[in-house]
């Protein structure tokens, strides 16, 4: 598969790798032909195309005879008479295909300890625990939040609720107290699952204390139980009559429970995300459509075959981890790995070993983790992937934000050995699944971009009035129809999913994705250029700037904040803070003092991947004469970059000067 400089794309890139000829041969959509063919059968019957794939991938208890409901659009029903289990499908439906025996889990824990799960115990192990929380009175309807490691349990309790229709939340283990109260009272949970502490990095970090600390603050009133999973055996507090073991919960129940058949458009999770304002949002997920390209994806994208391992580095804390961690692989019945530490322990070539010793076929991974381990392996030669066997892989793929062409190509070749196909996947926590990535046995791929819509997913650009752009114009990032597993609203505020995404500045009926994009003139292939909101993405990670800035301002020392990006080599984006202290701008070490110290108290407020990389202080910060702070200003002095821009309406350019000021 060798590059061939006959296209051009992206924004300058002119690369192209076609995908190899022996991986077309076996892939699930061979070749740009069989590709067209299924856009070209969802074009002609949008809806009984995905009535099809539906009926092919998923197992309904109750088969759905109406697929799309638009009638109260945005708020669109998929399948919605039809009834199902996510779980069923997931756990059961291996147990009668033959899969009783094959392994789904391989646990890889911090220090290198591997348990293993068959598809046979897991689903025993799901069903005591879902008899358990039914034995704590949780039943369907009722929110429950898992704050929880990377685990065989993390999964299984996700699976649990989804077994007896208790729609989860799952909370990502590194957020503080604070967002961990705020979701819970959103979300009016009535359990919290967690575990005594997760290791990372060979060191014990608390998670039951966060809880206890929490459910302290205060306004939690809806919780009644926390069950607690023993990781570790560390030290935790005990509240008794909340407090349970999860052993005492589930050990001695029944390893047989019948799944609780719900409506498709029954709500399955809820996952808290950033947008550019307030509060993170609870972006609500349904079952059927959900499951349906969680599974689709699955075979489309991934290529998913029997005998592969499947190993996706996310946390179940996050979408990646939920669609390709917690339900895709097992919806298919792969064998997948399941990993607690983190890449950098107990060295860098910590992927590339725990690939090999599992013999992973296809690992998705972080443009972030990439950039990260490259430099890694160029201050140390031992941790390099070439040191290691990665024979077994056939696929990669990467998330989560932009992957830069020189990051793709490190990828593609050191670690794909120039065999592996790339699947640079865009999508979101909103859309449940993949919704622009080659299809690696027939998209041809160019570094930095995510080509093709997959099948089925209207994605085009458009201007500000929602009219079409042409190739080669940059424009707004939309997608035209409504797809099975799109966000269905925003837990307990339909108002705003309604206007945030689907704005009447465009018509009111596309669906808006945040995101900037380019199509390329030749091809169509889609790059993506950039959040056009106040979202920042900071390691992958979606983070409003607003909440950041809310964070600041509730410093007593802080008078105003005014958080922006800025471009970062390992990170993609960086937080960087303006603030005003209600005292005097402090200088030298008080200033890096103090600039400690607001990254400490973001930490707390938020969670350490919130924490700003930079902090500068000002008397004031740059403003409009009607008062409006000057972001892009404040983004270029983040740079370091020479103002260009017209300063004309600016009410104090004098604060420009001392805002150049790194600390
Ligand atoms: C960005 C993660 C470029 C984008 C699955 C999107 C990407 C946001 C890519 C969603 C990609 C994700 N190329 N940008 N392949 N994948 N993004 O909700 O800005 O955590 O809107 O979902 O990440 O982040 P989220």
């Amino acid at each position: 598969m060798a590059g061939t400089e006959t296209q051009q794309d992206g924004l300058q890139e002119n690369r192209v790798f076609n995908p190899p000829a022996d991986f077309t041969a076996h892939a699930a959509i061979a070749g740009m032909d069989a590709y067209n063919t299924l856009c070209a059968e969802a074009a002609a019957d949008y809806e009984g195309f995905w009535a099809r794939l539906a009926r092919e991938t998923v197992s309904w208890h109750k088969p759905f005879t109406k697929t799309l409901n638009e009638s109260e659009a945005p708020f669109y029903k998929w399948f919605e008479d039809g009834e199902l289990n996510v779980s069923y499908n997931c756990l059961d439906r291996n147990l009668e295909n033959g899969n009783a025996d094959k392994t789904a889990l391989i646990f890889e824990a911090d220090d290198g300890k591997v348990t293993t799960a068959t598809y046979r115990q897991l689903h025993a192990r799901v069903c005591q625990f879902a008899n358990g929380l039914k034995s704590r009175g949780i039943k369907k309807g009722d929110r429950v939040v898992i704050y929880m490691p990377m685990s065989i349990e993390g999964v299984a309790a996700m699976q649990a609720c989804a077994r007896i229709g208790a729609t989860h939340s799952v909370v990502f283990g590194g957020f503080s107290a604070k967002s961990l109260q705020d979701r819970i009272i959103d979300a009016g949970a009535v359990a919290v699952i967690t575990a005594d502490e997760q290791m990372r990095g060979g060191k014990p970090l608390p998670l039951k204390a966060i809880v206890d600390e929490a459910l302290g603050m205060g306004g939690c009133d809806t919780i009644r139980d926390v069950i607690v999973y023993k990781r570790t055996g560390g030290n935790v507090a005990w509240t008794e009559g909340r407090d349970l073991w999860l052993h005492d919960v589930i050990d001695g129940q029944a390893d047989q429970c019948e799944p609780e058949w719900v409506g498709a458009e029954h709500p399955l999770f809820i996952l808290y995300t950033s947008g550019s304002t307030g509060t993170p949002k609870g972006v609500q997920h349904s079952s059927g459509g959900y499951l349906l390209w969680a599974a689709q994806t699955m075979k489309w994208t991934f290529d998913i075959k029997p005998n592969d391992v499947f190993w996706c580095t996310a946390d179940i804390g996050w979408i990646t981890g939920h669609t390709y961690v917690a339900y895709g692989p097992l919806a298919v019945g792969a064998t997948q790995v399941v990993f607690e530490g983190i890449p950098t322990f107990p060295h860098a070539g910590r992927f590339w070993e725990t690939i090999a010793k599992h013999k992973v076929s296809i690992f998705y991974t972080a443009p972030t983790a990439i950039r990260s381990l490259i430099k890694a392996s160029d201050t140390d030669a031992k941790v390099h992937p070439k040191n290691f066997d990665l024979s077994s892989l056939r696929l990669l793929g990467s998330v989560g934000e932009p992957i830069n062409p020189e990051a793709w190509m490190w990828y593609y070749k050191n670690v794909g050995q120039e065999r592996c196909p790339i699947v640079d996947t865009f999508w979101q926590t909103e859309t449940g699944g993949h919704m622009i990535s080659p299809m690696p046995g027939a998209t041809p791929m160019v570094p930095g971009s995510c080509t093709l819509p997959l099948p089925g997913i209207m994605a085009a650009i458009v201007d500000e009035a929602g009219q079409d752009v042409p190739n080669g114009q940059g424009g707004i990032l939309v997608v035209k129809r409504p797809w099975p597993s799109m966000i269905r609203t925003i837990w307990g505020n339909p108002e705003r999913f309604k206007s945030g995404y689907f704005p009447p500045e465009l018509g009111g009926t596309l669906y808006l994705a945040g995101d900037g994009a380019v199509r390329n003139k030749d091809t169509g292939n889609f790059t993506i250029t950039g959040r056009i909101d106040d979202v920042l993405n900071v390691s992958g990670h979606r983070m409003g700037t607003m909440e950041i800035e809310s964070a600041l301002v509730a410093n007593p020392l802080v008078a105003e904040a005014a958080v922006v990006g800025k471009p970062d080599e390992t990170t993609g984006e960086a937080i960087c803070a303006f603030v005003v202290l209600k005292r005097a701008r402090p200088t030298g070490d008080e200033a890096k003092q103090l600039a400690q110290e607001l990254r400490n108290w973001v930490g707390k407020e938020i969670g350490p991947i919130a924490k700003p990389k930079e902090i500068r202080f000002g008397d004031n910060l740059p403003k409009t004469r009607s008062g409006k702070i000057m972001r892009r200003l404040l983004r270029v002095l983040a740079k370091d970059e020479q103002i260009t821009q017209d300063i004309s309406t600016l009410e104090n350019p004098a604060i420009l000067e001392q805002l150049k000021q790194a600390i």
